[in-house]
């Protein structure tokens, strides 16, 4: 923990103090509202650095470590399941609820529309796509499943190739959707280490056959932090006429990229993972000649088949959410996008990279900077994932998630904006003490 007087000795080193107003000295005071202002003007301090050499500067990202309040009570490595949000865009989510509060259906009526319409365009540049071609869902869920269910192309007996990797929640769908209408679904494996791309292209491939019509490709494992390179498993797809899914829930606002460069006819993602939305909130990216292919899962003929928005008659819904993804986004590029991904692969390397040698320690997400980022899995041999969690919570305080599946069995361990380096020596320290037991 970084004391008053730590504090204050840091924010005039790094020439933050004299930027700030004097309501905003106060609540430095109370070491509690970092805005996105204040990230701004640090980011604009270290302008000149790589954004590898970024990634070390501990005096910058202890001000974006600062943006965010968590429990002081544990070490939170589980962070792939859902952001926190930074204080500042928590704050303006509890403006838009009293907002909204104050003129429900006044809001609803006449703002709700066009805010979003705005909103919308925000995200499409963020994602560098057409407003036209996304749609804000709660999640990946809604996103992929509307997708999933709606594909138009799958007809009984065509077949989808996935992996024993992909999201649970996806398998189902296609699992659902064979049931009632007849696809099959082709499950394959990939490597935990591939030595290069094409060796997992050529996993993709070995399994197309005539009747294949579409691949889901997660886009970064849930399961180990493994970066698959969707835009060779799409070029090679298109070329024998199959369509791509991406599964992005992971990747979206971790590592810098526009969906255009992956190729994908369509997309999904959560905002709430690394974006750091409040939750429910998500994108579903649908290519513009795409659209007409899908159905929607809601009733809407309003719109013309190829038009994005006959998806969004979803009822009445937390609307404010939508609007404090504006926030969101201004808090990521206030960081830098390359910045943030460069820090939180630094993260993921700092454990790694200290644990790799041990002979007791498996490490299940390969190391090279284009194969994985913030996210990793870790093993200790002769215990179970599950024991290993439990014994770095009970024992360490320390939180992480046990995954114990057919295709990997190890501990996930997912640091964050505001991870700093000594909990990570707390997490080193207690796995090296476990694998001596
Ligand atoms: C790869 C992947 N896809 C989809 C999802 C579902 O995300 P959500 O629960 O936000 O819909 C997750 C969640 O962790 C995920 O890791």
């Amino acid at each position: 923990m970084t004391s008053r007087r730590d504090f204050f000795k840091k924010a005039s080193a790094f020439g933050v103090l004299s930027t700030i107003s004097p309501v905003f000295g106060e609540e430095l005071e109370q070491e509690r509202l970092i805005t996105t202002d204040l990230i701004e003007k640090a980011s604009r301090k270290i302008a000149h650095l790589s954004p590898e050499e970024a990634a070390k500067d501990e005096d910058f990202w202890y001000w974006v470590q600062k943006a965010f309040v968590q429990s002081p009570n544990f070490i939170n490595l589980e962070n792939g399941y859902c952001s926190p949000q930074p204080l500042e865009t928590m704050n303006a989510l509890f403006k838009n609820i009293q907002l909204m509060n104050e003129l429900p259906s006044f809001y609803m009526r006449r703002n709700q529309n066009p805010d979003r319409e705005e909103v919308k365009k925000q995200l499409a540049k963020l994602a560098g796509v057409s407003s036209e071609e996304i749609m804000i869902t709660r999640n990946t869920t809604e996103a992929l499943e509307t997708i999933i269910f709606g594909l138009q192309t799958l007809k009984e007996g065509d077949e989808v190739i996935m992996t024993n990797q992909d999201y649970g929640s996806m398998l189902e769908a296609f699992y659902l959707r064979a049931r009632r209408y007849g696809s099959k679904n082709v499950i394959i494996s990939l490597p935990l280490h591939p030595k290069s791309n094409k060796e997992i292209v050529d996993c993709y491939e070995k399994a197309i056959t005539p009747r294949t019509k579409v691949i889901l490709v997660t886009h970064m494992i849930n399961l180990t932090g493994q970066i698959l390179p969707v835009r060779e498993i799409a070029e090679m797809a298109h070329s024998k006429g199959i369509e791509i899914i991406s599964d992005s829930a992971h990747a979206f606002a971790h590592i810098d990229f526009k969906i255009p460069d992956l190729q994908c006819d369509y997309f999904g993602t959560s905002l709430h993972k690394w974006l750091s939305t409040p939750l429910g909130a998500g994108m579903m990216y649908i290519k513009k000649d795409k659209i007409k292919n899908i159905w929607g899962l809601y009733g809407e003929t309003g719109f013309a088949d190829d038009d994005i928005r006959k998806f969004e008659r979803i009822g009445t819904h937390p609307c404010w959410t939508n609007l404090t993804i504006s926030n969101a986004i201004r808090f990521h590029h206030a960081i830098g996008a390359k910045r943030k991904e460069a820090r939180l692969r630094y993260l993921k390397n700092y454990w790694a990279e200290k644990l790799k040698n041990n002979p007791k320690i498996l490490i299940n997400v390969p190391l090279e900077a284009e194969r994985s980022c913030g996210l990793g899995n870790v093993a200790v041999i002769g215990k179970t994932p599950t024991q290993l969690a439990d014994i770095l919570y009970d024992k360490y305080r320390i939180f992480t998630v046990g995954i114990e599946t057919e295709a990997v069995n190890g501990i996930r361990v997912t640091p964050h904006l505001y991870t700093t380096l000594e909990e990570l020596d707390a997490f080193v320290k207690a796995m090296e003490e476990i694998a001596k037991t």
